[in-house]
């Protein structure tokens, strides 16, 4: 079957834009060169274009935000209407009584996320935030090195399980990450008595927007004493996509745990973290996965390392069959399970059935290949209307997520600009407006109209007229 998006990737070629506008001539060839006549031969040959009307999208807004914060999907809504008429209606015999039971809601919608990311299903857990999951984890895989176990990997001489115990080990990281997780590394780090400004070990970007692989692995090499490599899948900022299993393959020929912030990917871009050998991983639920606002977070960790006693232990993270025993002794769960730690907050998790069993329907293979048409379709149009616009982002698709970070120098002003005109995007200092085509709610002309939108806004400097966050009305 020809690939329906086909046309996208030859426009970013060149090949399909820069002609006349509609009607200016008579071939096809012609007509195809007209953004417009091309974004609505993408859409009505778009096998996914039906999924838009089951997302709550205003009718007035253009949302380019889903990297942020995804919407509503009335999927989403009804699996959260479920759980609070249960809680009416049921009321504590919710945890047992409920269809199905709320007492197992992590391990469940973990087996549901789990082919998202390549995972057997108990390597899968909702639970916490990001940022309380990378404490837990990268505290548990500190410890087992604190303790001389290292990672194993079959055939990789220094990952043979073990870890010299008199060297503190280093947390590898690069400067383009979240904050959040730094500061959540240097103070694991600072609570084993280890001192983050030595080990903590930061891999410089070359550009500013990206990380070279071959940076992380010239760190490795020139450090003998990294136990984890920590890396995103992809960029909070530029989108980078990261080669996953090039990175955990590296980390383990180091001796080094291999870990992953999946935030920017997860939902958008398959994952095979069990064939790539990751050792453990994070991801939100409220971004490209749709679950609201501070949804419950997400954890894998590789079937070989349950069993472990997580550095946050809690008492939603004992062995299920034994948890109402009450026993002062703390057994976990043989299962990423184990890393949950208390009561999970039922109402921001109920979201994440429905939206994604949406994403599972339309299937993550053709979200992805939608997604990189519609950034393959947004790049082009930039290149050829906006000559005051970079795209920050890699254009090759395998180094490429799901938003595309625009770079103009004004780019504070022309966020608020785009914003207040329906356009919703958002600004990460010090000059990008990221914008993303979330796949299962966006048609290409929807791509097309936020290109119009910033052609007209600095066409007619409409952006001088908002202030910054340095403040000043210009
Ligand atoms: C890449 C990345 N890591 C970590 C976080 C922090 O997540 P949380 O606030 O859920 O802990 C975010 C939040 O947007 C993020 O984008």
């Amino acid at each position: 079957m020809d690939d329906p998006y086909t046309p996208a990737r030859e426009a970013l070629a060149g090949e399909g834009l820069g002609g006349g506008a509609a009607g200016d001539g008579d071939s096809a060839d012609a007509a195809d060169a007209d953004p417009a006549v091309l974004a609505a031969r993408l859409d009505e040959n778009d096998p996914l274009a039906s999924f838009a009307d089951r997302y709550r999208v205003p009718e007035d807004v253009l949302y380019m935000d889903g990297n942020s914060l995804g919407p509503a999907s009335d999927a989403a809504l009804a699996s959260l209407d479920r759980v609070i008429d249960e809680w009416r209606d049921l009321l504590i015999s919710g945890w047992t009584d409920a269809d199905p039971p709320w007492f197992d809601v992590g391990e469940r919608l973990g087996d549901a996320l789990a082919p998202l990311v390549g995972a057997e299903p108990d390597e899968v857990v909702v639970g916490n935030s990001i940022t309380v999951n990378i404490h837990t984890l990268v505290g548990t895989f500190l410890d087992e090195l604190l303790a001389g176990n290292g990672p194993e990997r079959e055939g990789v001489a220094a990952a043979d399980g073990s870890w010299d115990a008199a060297v503190d080990p280093a947390v590898l990281v690069n400067e383009l990450d979240f904050p959040s997780d730094h500061y959540a590394l240097r103070a694991q780090l600072r609570q084993r008595g280890i001192d983050p400004d030595e080990k903590l070990r930061v891999v410089e970007s070359r550009d500013g927007r990206t990380i070279d692989p071959r940076d992380v692995e010239a760190a490795l090499a020139a450090h003998d004493d990294v136990g984890i490599v920590w890396m995103p899948t992809a960029l909070y900022r530029s989108g980078q996509l990261f080669d996953v299993e090039r990175i955990a393959t590296a980390a383990h020929k180091a001796g080094a745990y291999a870990g992953f912030d999946a935030a920017h990917s997860a939902g958008a871009v398959p994952h095979d973290f069990g064939d790539a050998g990751v050792d453990f991983a994070v991801w939100c639920t409220y971004k490209y996965l749709n679950a609201g606002p501070g949804s419950i977070g997400a954890l894998f960790v590789a079937e070989r390392h349950h069993g472990l006693d997580p550095a946050l232990a809690g008492w939603w993270g004992h062995e299920k069959a034994t948890q109402f025993e009450m026993n002062m002794t703390f057994t976990a769960a043989d299962s990423a399970g184990a890393w949950q730690i208390g009561t999970p907050p039922l109402l921001s998790a109920a979201p994440l059935e429905g939206s994604v069993e949406l994403l599972r329907e339309a299937g993550i293979d053709r979200l992805r290949a939608k997604s990189l048409a519609l950034t393959d379709f947004l790049i082009a149009l930039v290149d050829y209307r906006l000559p005051a616009v970079s795209v920050g982002t890699p254009r090759e698709h395998a180094a490429r997520g799901g938003h595309v970070a625009l770079e103009h120098p004004d780019g504070e002003r022309l966020s608020a600009a785009l914003t207040d005109r329906g356009v919703v995007v958002d600004f990460r200092p010090p000059n990008v407006v990221r914008v993303c085509p979330a796949a299962p709610y966006t048609s290409f002309a929807d791509v097309l109209e936020v290109v119009d939108e910033i052609e007209a806004i600095l066409d007619a400097d409409a952006h001088e007229a908002y202030a910054t966050s340095e403040g000043g009305v210009t």
